[in-house]
């Protein structure tokens, strides 16, 4: 890359990252709507927002909402397993955040009228981010990002075009560990996605196991 590319670059990456900065000064002082009033914290998410990787979940449960982190309990402790798998980690290679940012009360599904207040930050991480690719974690993610009418059993598995940017329906972390027999499909999910990692950001990435 030339000296005069790089500078460049890297300027992007400075604004891409204060814009981001701004961006959390904002979520995480969010009312809009009503699970605001029971959270202790506002999960924005967390990773490299340069790693090409944007994974997106449903809604943080207990654990997250106590320490204000993504994925932290028992389902985030398998999709860790699943990411080191693939030579993955939140270091690195993705950021991870979700559809609604605050917890819903017993870890229900976030109604749709949540989401729908949401939703405009995700959209707005995505555009900053940038991601090559994201994962959709499970049926609430595939629903809010694809539309209604998809079904995870049928559409994991497939990449899919939203919006101009390539996505891979997987199941939850949280349905392997009712259903440990969905584990196989995901792994073969995974290994798409490192193929594409390897085609579309990084030809050398290491895997052990794939
Ligand atoms: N399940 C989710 O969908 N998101 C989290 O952050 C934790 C558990
Ligand atoms: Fe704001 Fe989203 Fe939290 Fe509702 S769930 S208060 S819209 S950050
Ligand atoms: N059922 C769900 O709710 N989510 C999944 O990811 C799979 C089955």
């Amino acid at each position: 890359m030339k000296f005069s590319t790089a500078l460049k670059v890297n300027q992007e990456i400075d604004i891409r990252n204060s814009e981001l900065k701004s961006l959390y000064e904002e979520v995480i002082n969010c009312n809009k709507c009503a699970l605001s009033k029971m959270r202790n914290h506002v999960i924005f998410g967390e990773g490299n927002p340069a790693g090409g990787i944007l994974i997106i979940g449903e809604a943080p449960g207990r654990d997250e909402d106590i320490q204000g982190r993504p994925f932290v309990g028992k389902s985030g402790q398998l999709l860790d397993k699943i990411l080191a798998a693939c030579g993955f980690s939140r270091k690195e290679h993705v950021f991870i955040s979700n559809i609604v940012k605050c917890r819903p009360p017993d870890n229900r599904v976030p109604s749709p009228e949540e989401a729908k207040i949401c939703m405009p930050w995700l959209i707005r991480q995505i555009e900053l981010i940038d991601p090559k690719i994201m994962i959709l974690l499970g049926a609430t993610a595939l629903k809010y990002m694809a539309g209604n009418d998809y079904r995870i059993t049928r559409v994991r598995g497939k990449w899919l075009n939203i919006e101009g940017r390539l996505a891979m329906p997987v199941y939850h972390p949280a349905a392997l560990l009712r259903d440990p027999a969905l584990k196989r499909d995901t792994w073969s999910d995974f290994k798409q996605i490192v193929f594409k990692y390897r085609e579309l950001v990084n030809p050398q990435h290491y895997s052990a196991h794939v």
